[in-house]
């Protein structure tokens, strides 16, 4: 595809011309809307009392959840999730009551004559307390393969540990927001930032009582979302919608960021212990995970993340013995949900630390321990959860990074650096992703495309697909060219609307291109076909002794021709009033499903991913010993898109999984406030934190089988790139005792936890130092 083609909103972006929801011009009826949240992580309502905040002057409507005409629910998968408090509330930030007035000054004056009595009960704020509660969300899971316990105790050296990995919050520049506008009737139209606006489509129907053809979604573009608008998008759309119900005027509800931070879930946090057997020369025989989620107060996406995280913690290994457990524990928090990777990162971490003990263990160099240990190509293959391995990169990948990222040179001279410097020292990690393509909730893999031709040769494309900022629409409009053979100027993508094309998945799992794309495509060819015919025909009636059959006609150039007699030919446009005057419908939905695969969840077996994304980075570290300050020194990438383009999502993907990994902090205290609930406590990497040298390359002559144009999804795999920052991090630190001893680690490695990892190694050194036998 042409790499030279502009993101279709590049333009507007840079000068301010993109509409955003808060962009939107409305009328001089629209008003203010405002959520109004819990402030006890856990309590009992007593009594609420609205009525001085009704009478605010400019306040249209304070509604609680007896006003609400349908159901109170706003749970995407399992309904457990109240759109208002109706009687407890169970997080710091859920939503009690709304109100709509002309002006947030307005708004925030009623909020506050609202009175409302608590009985604050106990609550459950950690992994561990709700492990001491047993506040399981449902069963746990279990994946197993081979007799991984006997492995284990026959293994020659075997390790056990903890892992921590940290929250994350997404950080979207757009902060949850939308805008809509009653119809007539009982009709509303929803102006949203969402990334599945089917669901909110059908989650305002049901919550006003009213029918999924009366609600009509429409997203134009989202200022960012990464998981975080996959289903949380719709609760802001619910409150907006309720308001607008009740007051029959326009509202918008837009967070602020500090209340958008606290309302809204994160990454899941993890605690995962593991137990590893392997061998003397590092291949590794057995091991056991048993992963534990903190849920947060809501079902949410818990149990597919838990699923991806324990599909993913193999990531680029094969381990005969193998046996992963998932736990989801219900905390009073709000709802963790969907973030770029879904589980993937969490899953990942913990078997990259088992690696890296290993390697440190046996004293040797991870990459060593990591090139024994990946999938086969011919033989150990196949997954513990019985997927085989097929197009296997790893090998491909790990001998030309190796080489161009020039790992063996950088360990001298990383090795160098340390022996001569006391207070700085660096590090080195390579690490890989192999990451499954495909909702493992298997239905969700399917499509929907609406393409338009008019009679002057445009062409208005309608997908299913959202626009975060990731380039969908930039793909959908390359592909709809090149599948249609005209120039791009010619096409249009429509913002998506559920009254185009309808019952669409999230734009989630990284599979937005490849799911849309077909679906466009498929439209695209049923078009093609009936004016192919069209065109054929055409033809023929001016040459009837020698005519034209619709296999020889092709699109190309602007032009629709016979290629078996040259010189028959019409352009595009000329051809497009002729179809309509020979009564040719120009409109043609397209469908698309992803084939082969097949999962079965409860026996957690089978081929859930049509196929993997691969990548390995390379990632040098300086580190400053006396504040645990650290700087990406060079990164090399090296990843698989098949004949894909996207340069920048690996960029973007690297960086947001650093940050994650290093600086992203989600604290709350003790009465489950979130404390990092602004950019001045919670950081994210800005320009000074991406490498100084950064080398992105594209994995050259790998066609992807069976995809739109042989391209591979790329948005969430390259974020577990990152976790060779972390390692990298831990290679340095590990300098300190020159890598004597192994450094206690966690995730994120925030200045504070290096500075403690730092402190910790020293004492196992006096300590070890003290306890050598006295020479006599
Ligand atoms: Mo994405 S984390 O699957 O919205």
């Amino acid at each position: 595809m042409n790499n030279k083609f502009p993101h279709e909103s590049a333009e507007k972006h840079v000068t301010g011309e993109a509409v955003y929801i808060d962009d939107m011009l409305v009328n001089d009826q629209l008003l203010t809307g405002r959520v109004v949240y819990s402030p006890h992580a856990h309590a009992k309502i007593k009594s609420f009392d609205l009525s001085e905040a009704a009478r605010v002057t400019g306040v249209h409507a304070v509604l609680s959840y007896k006003d609400i005409p349908g159901h109170n629910q706003m749970g995407p998968v399992v309904k457990d999730e109240p759109c208002l408090a109706a009687g407890e509330v169970t997080f710091v930030g859920q939503a009690m009551f709304l109100i709509a007035a002309g002006s947030e000054e307005q708004c925030i004056e009623a909020e506050k004559l609202i009175r409302v009595e608590y009985e604050p009960l106990d609550a459950v704020l950690t992994i561990e307390r709700a492990m001491e509660r047993g506040t399981l969300m449902g069963p746990a899971k279990n994946i197993e393969r081979g007799d991984p316990g006997a492995a284990l105790k026959a293994a020659p050296h075997r390790l056990r540990g903890e892992l921590r990995t940290g929250a994350q919050e997404h950080w979207y520049l757009e902060s949850q927001v939308c805008l809509c506008v009653p119809g007539e009737g009982r009709e509303i139209n929803v102006f949203s930032s969402t990334q599945h606006p089917s669901e909110t489509q059908a989650l305002i129907a049901e919550l006003l009582g009213v029918g999924k053809h009366e609600v009509v979604v429409e997203v134009r573009r989202m200022g960012g979302a990464f998981g975080g608008k996959e289903t949380q998008g719709n609760h802001t759309a619910c409150w907006a919608a309720l308001l607008s119900h009740a007051t029959k005027k326009p509202v918008k509800v837009r967070l602020f960021r500090d209340d958008d931070m606290k309302i809204t879930g994160k990454r899941h946090r993890f605690i995962t212990r593991y137990e590893a057997g392997y061998d003397e020369e590092g291949r590794i025989s057995a091991v056991k995970f048993d992963l534990n989620s903190d849920g947060g107060g809501a079902v949410d996406l818990s149990f597919a993340i838990m699923e991806r995280a324990m599909l993913h913690c193999d990531n680029a290994y094969y381990m005969p013995n193998m046996s992963v457990t998932g736990r989801v524990w219900k905390t009073n928090l709000p709802s963790n949900t969907a973030f770029r990777g879904f589980g993937g990162p969490q899953g990942m971490a913990a078997i990259e630390t088992v690696v890296d003990r290993i390697a440190r263990a046996l004293k040797k160099d991870p990459a060593e321990i990591r090139l024994k240990n990946y999938y086969g190509t011919n033989r150990n293959n196949i997954t513990h959860y019985g997927e085989k391995v097929e197009h296997n990169r790893l090998f491909m990948i790990e001998e030309q990074l190796m080489i161009s990222a020039a790992y063996g040179k950088r360990r001298d001279g990383v090795n160098q650096f340390n022996a001569s410097n006391e207070f700085f020292k660096k590090g080195l990690a390579i690490t890989p992703v192999k990451f499954g393509i495909s909702f493992t909730t298997s239905f969700l893999n399917q499509a929907g495309a609406l393409v338009l031709i008019y009679t002057d040769g445009t062409i208005l494309v309608n997908h299913g697909g959202t626009e975060m900022g990731q380039g969908l629409h930039t793909k959908m409009h390359q592909i709809a060219a090149a599948e249609f053979g005209v120039s791009p100027a010619r096409i249009k993508v429509n913002a998506t609307n559920t009254s185009k094309v309808p019952n669409t998945s999230a734009t989630a799992a990284s599979a937005g291109a490849d799911l849309n794309g077909m679906a466009v495509k498929n439209a695209i060819d049923i078009l093609k076909s009936r004016i192919g015919d069209a065109v054929a025909a055409i033809f023929t009636e001016k040459y009837p002794d020698d005519p034209s059959s619709p296999e020889g006609i092709v699109f190309e150039r602007d032009q629709i021709s016979d290629s078996l007699h040259p010189g028959r030919t019409i352009g595009f446009a000329d051809a497009m009033p002729l179809m309509q005057l020979r009564q040719v419908s120009l409109s043609a939905a397209g469908y698309y499903r992803t084939p082969k695969i097949g999962w079965d969840k409860k026996k957690g077996h089978g081929r859930p991913f049509h196929y993997y994304a691969f990548g390995m980075a390379v990632t040098e570290v300086l580190l400053d010993l006396l504040t645990g300050y650290h700087t990406i020194l060079r990164a090399d990438i090296l990843h698989d898109v098949g004949e894909g383009i996207d340069i920048g999502q690996i960029e973007g993907g690297y960086v947001q999984g650093a940050g994650w990994c290093t600086t992203e902090e989600v604290k709350w205290d003790s009465r489950g406030n979130l404390m990092t609930h602004s950019p001045d406590t919670y950081k994210i990497p800005s320009v000074q934190d991406i490498p100084k040298d950064f080398r992105v390359a594209l994995l050259q002559d790998v066609p992807n089988p069976d995809t739109i144009r042989r391209s591979k999804a790329v948005a969430e795999p390259p974020l577990m790139l990152a976790l060779s920052v972390w390692l990298a991090i831990k290679d340095a630190i590990s300098a300190v005792a020159n890598h004597e001893f192994e450094p206690e680690f966690s995730l994120p490695a925030t200045n504070e936890t290096i500075l403690l990892s730092i402190e910790s190694l020293k004492k196992q050194v006096d300590r070890n130092l003290v306890s050598l036998p006295a020479a006599s």
